[in-house]
């Protein structure tokens, strides 16, 4: 049974619950799916987050599997900060292993919308240097994360 990685951080939430509702459907689809939620060593203030996030700074997190060998597709989420992807999941994109000709989907959530073109672009420019192939994006508004998500179904 193909075997689906779902990677992703969420401060508040919002993220979680996109990540729940992708869950659904990829288990309605008949795939065998794992979570990762990404956790920050230290906890820190809105505009910290935003100036890292803007700096691109990798975020140091708890302990997690870096090892993507034994899935077929890959999903990674994130919300957007200061239009560009949280620091956790830069740490992450920068230490797993196993990337390379992997399908991979992106998603983010997002509050006014600014800056999340911008950041799904370096979150895809992130995964194409792992080798990773980006084969579809969602972006959902942090009022949406409760509603069903369609899905192109991964491998
Ligand atoms: C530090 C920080 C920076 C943010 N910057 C943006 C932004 O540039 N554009 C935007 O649309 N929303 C921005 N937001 C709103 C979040 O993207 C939105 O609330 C998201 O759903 C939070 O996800 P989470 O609950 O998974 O942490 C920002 C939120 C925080 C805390």
């Amino acid at each position: 049974m193909a075997k689906v990685l779902v990677v992703y951080y969420s401060k508040t939430g919002n993220t979680g619950r996109l990540a729940d509702q992708i869950e659904q459907e990829l288990v309605a689809a008949g795939k065998e799916i794992e979570k990762i939620r990404l956790a920050e060593e230290k906890d820190h203030s809105f505009l910290r987050d935003a100036l890292r996030a803007l700096f691109r700074v990798k975020g140091k997190i708890k302990e997690a599997n870096f090892n993507l060998e034994g899935y077929d597709a890959i999903f990674f989420g994130t919300p957007v900060w200061a239009g560009s992807p949280a620091p956790a999941l830069n740490e992450y994109l920068e230490e797993c292993q196993g990337l390379e000709g992997k399908e991979v989907s992106i998603f983010v959530t997002y509050g006014s919308g600014l800056g999340k073109g911008r950041a799904m672009r370096m979150l895809k420019e992130m995964v194409e240097r792992k080798g990773g192939r980006v084969i579809q994006k969602l972006a959902v508004q942090e009022k949406e994360v409760f509603k069903k998500v369609e899905l192109k179904i991964v491998r």
